[in-house]
């Protein structure tokens, strides 16, 4: 069956462009928030069902085009034998590795304990009626080991870890290749249950300097690139806070190069290579606003589709808690229903 989302990724033109959102499941849904009263996000992401579940919410309730597994880029970390907990101030991790002796010894892959998220994907494609692409995801490996040697990111911030990173930068490679060696084995199993794009999740990639992740981060980025990208499915690549780096996100790299909201997507589409389609790139935080400042921010997306249409729309970063329902599907049915060209 044909599909906006998919045949945007594959370059087709379609007559406006395909929407989902960044954290579309976890974070604003009333359906969501009233199974949460109910369950730990730990206790749904391991039950298949109650994943598949919400990782369909927002199809229901929003009417977007993709859906995103319900998992967490943090599930690798775990997989490794990390001690791991979410809690109301965000996840905690037992033993940061900062603070052990040997952080490459304690890295020890135990691909058995992502089984529960495959299966979470077979229940997502098998759910009966179901005919939403979902788009597999993990994190890459600098956002991770940022969580993984810091400990605690939301509350606190990643200062110790960045040093470490350069205090140790041999180390810091080796650790990644570590990481990428298990991220690679989830991707494609991920791929092989049947999820039909998959994004990279860089969230923090802006925190050291573009040479930094060049040398040290963008091998592994690459490898999981090409792992994912010769099963012949899409890749969308998230490098938040990269900055002019964008420029360095060729066709080798990505097939969708996923623009933060700090960058402006005209400039972006000037200077990313033009075999890359782009996604993005709504602030956020314009969802708090009134609805017809958040008309006006759309409208400025119309001249960018009338020149561009290898677009998927979607945030510069997740949904954050606290925005207003209504704000979200307003911007589903306008960009469903307004005339793009
Ligand atoms: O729509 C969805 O929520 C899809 C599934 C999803 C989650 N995390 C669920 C989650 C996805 C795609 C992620 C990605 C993720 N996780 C990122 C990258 C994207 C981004 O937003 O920057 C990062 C950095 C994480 C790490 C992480 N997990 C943090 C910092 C937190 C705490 C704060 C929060 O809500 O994000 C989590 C916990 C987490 N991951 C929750 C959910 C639904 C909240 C758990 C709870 O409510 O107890």
């Amino acid at each position: 069956m044909s599909n906006i989302f998919l045949d945007t990724l594959q370059g087709k033109n379609t007559n406006r462009p395909p929407i989902w959102f960044m954290r579309q499941a976890g974070r604003v849904l009333p359906s969501y928030l009233a199974l949460k009263e109910k369950h730990t996000f730990w206790q749904m992401m391991q039950d298949p069902e109650l994943a598949a579940k919400v990782t369909l919410l927002p199809i229901e309730d929003l009417g977007v085009d993709a859906a995103i597994l319900f998992s967490d880029i943090l599930v690798i970390p775990y997989a490794m034998g990390m001690g791991l907990d979410f809690t109301d101030q965000g996840p905690v991790f037992e033993n940061p590795l900062l603070h052990t002796d040997d952080p490459l010894g304690k890295l020890n892959p135990q691909p058995e304990k992502l089984e529960y998220i495959y299966k979470a994907i077979d229940a997502i494609l098998q759910t009966p009626g179901n005919t939403t692409p979902l788009v597999g995801f993990c994190g890459a490996p600098l956002t991770v080991m940022l969580f993984m040697l810091q400990g605690l990111g939301t509350r606190s911030n990643f200062t110790d870890a960045e040093r470490f990173f350069f205090r140790e930068k041999v180390l810091t490679r080796k650790m990644a290749e570590k990481v990428t060696e298990l991220t690679i084995e989830y991707a494609l199993e991920q791929v092989r249950r049947g999820v039909s794009a998959f994004q990279l999740f860089d969230t923090h990639a802006g925190n050291v300097p573009f040479s930094y992740y060049q040398e040290v981060f963008m091998p592994s980025v690459q490898k999981i690139a090409d792992a994912v990208r010769q099963t012949g499915t899409p890749f969308i690549f998230f490098p938040k806070g990269i900055g002019t780096g964008i420029a360095s996100m060729n066709h080798d790299v990505c097939d969708f190069l996923s623009i933060d909201w700090q960058t402006d997507l005209y400039t972006a589409r000037k200077v990313v290579d033009k075999n890359v389609g782009l996604q993005g790139n709504l602030d956020p935080r314009v969802l708090f606003a009134e609805t017809e400042v958040i008309r006006r921010e759309l409208h400025r997306y119309i001249p960018f589709y009338e020149q561009e249409d290898k677009w998927i729309f979607n945030l510069g970063h997740g949904l954050v808690p606290g925005i207003p329902v209504e704000n979200v599907k307003f911007v589903v049915d306008f960009v469903k229903q307004v005339h793009w060209k």
